[in-house]
């Protein structure tokens, strides 16, 4: 079958012949409709993810929407390694029914940047009652607006959202949320900018897709002050992206100040179980647009431009 090949950690994909794979038993080989190329496919394919394999050649890909032989469009992922979803035929685990009348390019896109942020929503709404106010770091990006979306879409009444393009901050707050540049920011004028934004009530969920300076800002933000109880339902603060830096320094006065949880939402901390149990929601609100996930196609035969793709929309790998 064709496939997208990486041969060696950091090149790019090109277009080869690869084996077909094998599907388990009682399952069948699914036929690519688009494969969204996600930072965390980049990654794995690179070496530099702590899920990389390492063994090369590989297909990359970690998810699609797929044709079954019966025509049904799926939303299916977890090849086995060295295939991967960028290719004509898959063999994967699961298989999830798309919405009638979705558009399968937006769901290959957005499903994984739209679930990173959803399962963290859905489980704090749940775990609190309401979400209040959500803080979302890294916010320009398609995983951070899809989650400042979500945000509103289970109930949010306020979304402080960070980032540094100004014409995607625009956008933000024409949805809503309240907006603060990182562009030329110090830590200690985000810091302040971030406290003028809570306007004395801290976020209930934190969600980072930048880490390093950006969230060391963030915690001298959310640090409670003077003697009083608190009694917020304290600050989940979740880890999801890294493109700011690998290390935050934590305050310990943070965490004795106020109720203040940090977790990570990735594979591995978030069980494929979980994943699975919020896509059909995700998918839900693709298909009838109040989540946006705007894409860029590119035919399997032109991977290496939808690898090298960068911008406000998701490149996905569609066949020939
Ligand atoms: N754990 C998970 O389940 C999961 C799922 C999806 C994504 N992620 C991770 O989350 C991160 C964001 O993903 P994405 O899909 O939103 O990526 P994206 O669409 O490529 O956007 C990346 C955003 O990061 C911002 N950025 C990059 N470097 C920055 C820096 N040094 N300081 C401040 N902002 C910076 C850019 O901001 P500007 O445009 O404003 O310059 C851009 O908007 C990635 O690390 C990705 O791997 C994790």
């Amino acid at each position: 079958m064709r496939a997208a090949v990486v041969t060696a950690p950091e090149s790019p994909p090109v277009c080869a012949d690869f084996p077909d794979p094998e599907p388990p038993p009682g399952l069948e080989a699914l036929h690519l409709v688009g494969a969204g190329v996600h930072n965390v496919v980049r990654g794995v394919a690179a070496g530099r993810h702590y899920r990389s394999t390492n063994v090369y050649p590989l297909v990359p890909g970690i998810d699609a929407v797929a044709r079954t032989g019966d025509g049904r469009l799926v939303y299916t992922g977890f090849a086995q390694a060295p295939w991967g979803t960028m290719a004509e035929r898959m063999a994967t685990p699961f298989a999830l029914d798309l919405p009638a009348g979705a558009d399968p390019l937006a769901i290959a896109a957005g499903i994984n940047p739209g679930t990173s942020g959803w399962v963290a929503l859905a489980d704090r709404r749940e775990e609190v009652g309401a979400l209040d106010t959500v803080l979302v770091l890294g916010a320009t990006g398609v995983s951070g607006s899809m989650a400042v979306q979500s945000a509103f879409a289970l109930g949010a009444e306020r979304v402080v959202a960070a980032g540094r393009d100004p014409e995607a901050l625009d956008r933000l707050r024409s949805l809503g949320a309240t907006t603060v540049s990182l562009a030329d920011a110090t830590p200690e004028a985000l810091a302040a900018a971030l406290r003028t934004a809570f306007a004395g009530t801290p976020p209930t969920l934190v969600l980072d897709y930048l880490w390093g300076w950006v969230a060391v800002a963030a915690f001298a933000a959310l640090g409670g002050t003077g003697m009083h109880d608190d009694n917020t339902p304290g600050v989940a603060y979740v880890q999801v992206g890294s493109l700011a830096g690998d290390h935050a320094a934590l305050p310990a006065a943070l965490l004795r100040s106020r109720r203040f949880r940090v977790t990570g939402s990735g594979i591995g901390a978030v069980t494929k179980e979980q994943m699975l149990a919020v896509i059909p929601a995700v998918m839900l609100h693709l298909a009838d647009g109040r989540l946006h996930a705007p894409y860029t196609a590119y035919p399997l035969s032109r991977v290496g431009d939808a690898w090298a793709h960068r911008g406000r929309t998701r490149a996905v790998v569609v066949p020939d």
